[in-house]
């Protein structure tokens, strides 16, 4: 009966959003009887050590324990129909078990930053809502694999955890990605955002180990298309040379230069022969840039023994055309309406 008239009143007031405040009160247990009607439990700031169990609360979208002492992931099992936001940040969580995480089907914010995680369960139950993952701060030292919870990710904050490298597979995931931060980690390069194929994405990569050669010409070449904006924040710790040198300062022949391992020493070799058609041609892509030139160009650079590609504007294809290295002559010319090369 009581629950009826609570049901009565939830529905003409169209169950505006309960919340239940003790956020800063020094409060240490997880309280259990709180009006079944809240919808928003706001607990941050405080010293709670365990979450036992959570009574269903049918309106309950919005959990925040953020700034605790829970060593567990609370078992949200009651409330997961309804559930849409949780931030468990500053608390000792060092893992989330599977089953707990594939339950959160209405998840659409994850907000796990400063725990000890270094890894996420990669589950299908929040797939189709959840935007925003923030795992800043905490024991990654591999990207996550997110084949199948990353597929609405648009905000990814994984900065501050010790990630040495990000592959192109990893960006594939994440086909909704807008957002990415990845300050303060270990990575010393960063795969080619032209063969991307999602959205353009705003990553962040200060505070990284930068080794400044070759891969990441393209940041040079792409310069201005907006496809890795922040460059400003760049920093490099290898060559030495450029060492204290601003991003912006730094030209894209600096990038071929002094390599340290024998493969790009032989081509930086091929480089030096052809450097002025490499010159020519880099003026070229910075008047008529267009995504595919830019994806064609990487494609070049991407390869072990960079050879010459050409772009044709007609049909937007990029085609390897043979070049000598040797003799600085390229075979193909005349098939050409148009061509833009690279190496
Ligand atoms: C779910 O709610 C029931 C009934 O209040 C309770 O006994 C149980 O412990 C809760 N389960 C969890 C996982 O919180
Ligand atoms: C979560 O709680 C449910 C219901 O109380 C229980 O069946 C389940 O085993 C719990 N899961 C974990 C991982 O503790
Ligand atoms: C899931 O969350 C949305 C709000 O983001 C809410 O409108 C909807 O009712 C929730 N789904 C369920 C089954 O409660
Ligand atoms: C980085 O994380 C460590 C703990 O992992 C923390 O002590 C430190 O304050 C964090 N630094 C920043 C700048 O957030
Ligand atoms: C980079 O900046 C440009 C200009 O401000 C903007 O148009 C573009 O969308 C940005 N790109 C990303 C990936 O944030």
């Amino acid at each position: 009966m009581h629950a009826n008239v609570l049901m009565v009143f939830c529905l003409i007031r169209a169950c505006s959003a309960k919340t239940f405040d003790l956020s800063n009160s020094g409060i240490t247990y997880f309280p259990n009887s709180v009006s079944w009607v809240v919808s928003y439990m706001k607990l941050d700031h405080n010293l709670i050590r365990h979450v036992d169990y959570i009574k269903p609360y049918p309106y309950l979208a919005i959990f925040n324990l953020h700034d605790n002492l829970l060593t567990q992931f609370p078992n949200f099992t009651n409330i997961t129909d309804t559930l849409t936001e949780i931030y468990l940040g500053k608390n000792w969580i060092r893992y989330i078990p599977s089953q707990l995480m594939d339950i959160l089907t209405n998840l659409t914010i994850l907000e796990m930053s400063n725990n000890q995680l270094t890894i996420i369960p990669d589950v299908p139950g929040p797939a189709h809502t959840l935007y925003r993952l923030d795992l800043a701060s905490n024991d990654f030292s591999d990207f996550p694999a997110l084949s199948r919870l990353g597929r609405r990710l648009e905000d990814m904050n994984l900065a501050n955890n010790s990630i040495t490298e990000v592959r192109l597979g990893h960006l594939e995931q994440l086909p909704s990605l807008k957002s990415l931060d990845l300050s303060l980690n270990k990575l010393s390069s960063f795969p080619n955002l032209c063969l991307y194929a999602g959205n353009s994405v705003d990553v962040s990569l200060s505070s990284n180990p930068l080794i400044c050669d070759r891969k990441m010409a393209y940041v040079k070449l792409a310069e201005n298309q907006g496809i890795l904006n922040r460059t400003d924040e760049l920093t490099c710790v290898q060559p030495p040379h450029l060492q204290n040198t601003a991003w912006t300062d730094i030209a894209v022949s600096d990038l071929y230069d002094h390599f340290s391992d024998n493969r790009i020493e032989l081509l930086s070799c091929h480089i030096t022969d052809i450097a002025n058609m490499r010159c020519t041609l880099l003026t070229v892509i910075t008047e008529l840039q267009t995504p595919s030139m830019v994806r064609c160009a990487m494609m070049c650079l991407s390869q072990p023994n960079c050879l010459v590609y050409a772009f044709l504007a007609d049909t937007s294809t990029c085609t390897l055309i043979g070049a000598d290295h040797n003799s600085d002559e390229v075979d193909g010319l005349e098939h050409l309406n148009r061509m833009f090369m690279f190496c």
